[in-house]
Order: C-alpha cells, then structure tokens, then sequence
C-alpha cells in the first residue's frame, strides 16, 4: 500500500510563479487593510472594495503558472497516497497536476451567492459558480437574485473544511508544510492532529517557532527545499 502523504500549503509555495504573500515584507497586508477587503465586516460595508480586491488577484493568478514545487507534490501522486490541505485561494496545485486538493480558505476562480444575514457562512456546494478570470462586480446577481460574492472564507467567518482537514492529517503517515507561516487558525493548529509515529518537514525560508521538536525544518525556498526533501522520501 501506497504511504500518505498531507501537505499543508499556503502563500509561499505559490512565491516563485509570482504571487505576492500576504506578511512578508511588502506582501498583500503591507499594500492592503486586513479589515478594509479581507473581513466579513468590509463585505457587510463595502463590497465592491471586497471585489475590487479579489478581481485583482484573479487577474494576478490567469497570468502566472506553477511553479516546480507545486509540479513536484503533482508528480509525488506516482509513489505516494496524497492530498493537499492549501490556504491558498490560487489554483496552481491543480493546474499542475495533483488531483486531491482541499481549499480551506476558498477558490479565486469561484463565486456563490451572498446569503441571508443571518447564515452568511452557509452555502450549498450546488451553489458555487465557476467563473474563471472573470470580474465580479456589485450588481452582478445569481439565479435567485442575490448578490455574488468570491467563494473566499472572510476573516470572522467559519472554515467549513476543517473538519475534513483535521481527519487527513491525522492518517498521514508523512505530514509536509510548506510555505505558510502558520500564524492564521485554524489551519495554523492542523499539525498538532498529526499522529506521534508520522514524519514531520516544514519548508520555508525562515526557521518557525513550531512546539514539536520531531519537526525537521528545511530552511530553504519552496522550489529549493523539495530537492532536499526528496532526498528524506527516497531513504
Ligand atoms: P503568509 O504570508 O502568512 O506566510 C507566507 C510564508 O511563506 C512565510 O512564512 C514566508 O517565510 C514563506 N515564504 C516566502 N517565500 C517563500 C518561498 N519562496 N518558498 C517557501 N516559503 C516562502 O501566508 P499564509 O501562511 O499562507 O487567509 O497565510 C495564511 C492565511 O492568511 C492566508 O490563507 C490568507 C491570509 O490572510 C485569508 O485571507 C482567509
């Protein structure tokens, strides 16, 4: 049987197609207010700064392409059982090839309709629009009439895939971290699911403050630290 392989991703891995990070210096939360395009609350008050926001990123994202790390987790699929948990909105893992993958904060390329008030974190999946690079602008309306929103978990809303998330990491027989900072919950606590007899490897270019110390950290870029990385898998 196949080992498995969870790889929990975000912004980094997607550093070297050209997608800006959002807390390196002069990432997207030195150039942007957090609570000014990012939270429930801006959508509430100011949507089409929200989609203005967003239509920038999708613009960003159908002019870049994946990059060698991203190929490699696609190419890992020959030898090993492998999902991704990303952070990320972008959709470079899937356009390289790898066919699991679970978006915990949503998908740039999709919208759904804005719903009631009072359950604006519940959608249904039948709901979700595929609109590729297209902008979505206010005044832009689903089926039943109701105002489109980027399929994007805000700040202040729930993460409906956690569940699902945690019940991966937690089969992992290799557990691999790369490129995030782990500074956003709960994405940032999913390690702690992962069982006391998997193997742990965080690639990033800075060292993380991580309370495992059965972690073994390759501290090197993205597209760098899978060379070194693959050299562990084949021992
Ligand atoms: P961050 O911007 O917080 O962290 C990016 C991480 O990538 C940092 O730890 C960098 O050191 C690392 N990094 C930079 N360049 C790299 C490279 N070339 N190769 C590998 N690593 C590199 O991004 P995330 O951790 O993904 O959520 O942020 C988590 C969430 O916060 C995002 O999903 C987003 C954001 O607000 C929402 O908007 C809901």
């Amino acid at each position: 049987m196949k080992k498995k392989i969870v790889v929990i991703s975000g912004a980094g891995i997607s550093a070297e197609s050209g997608l800006d990070t959002f807390r390196d210096s002069n990432g997207l939360w030195a150039n942007h207010k957090i609570e000014e395009v990012a939270t429930i609350e801006a959508w509430n008050r100011n949507p089409q700064l929200v989609l203005n926001f967003y239509n920038k990123r999708r613009e960003e994202l159908s002019k870049v392409r994946p990059n060698a790390a991203h190929l490699f987790l696609a190419e890992l699929e020959s030898k090993f059982d492998v999902d991704i948990i990303t952070q990320n909105v972008d959709n470079l893992h899937e356009r390289a090839g790898s066919t699991r993958v679970l978006h915990l904060h949503g998908e740039l390329t999709k919208v759904r309709p804005e719903n009631s008030y009072n359950d604006k974190d519940s959608y249904s999946e039948e709901s979700i629009l595929d609109i590729r690079y297209e902008n979505v602008n206010l005044g832009d309306l689903a089926v039943n009439g109701s105002q489109l929103r980027p399929h994007i978990v805000f700040f202040g809303e729930a993460v409906p895939k956690i569940e699902r998330a945690i019940d991966l990491v937690s089969k992992a027989d290799i557990l691999l971290i790369i490129g995030t900072s782990l500074s956003v919950y709960p994405a940032a606590g999913l390690y702690r699911y992962a069982s006391f007899d998997s193997k742990i490897y965080i690639i990033n270019p800075e060292k993380l403050d991580v309370d495992n110390d059965r972690i073994i950290q390759i501290q090197a870029t993205a597209t760098e630290g899978v060379k070194i990385l693959e050299q562990y898998l084949n021992k």
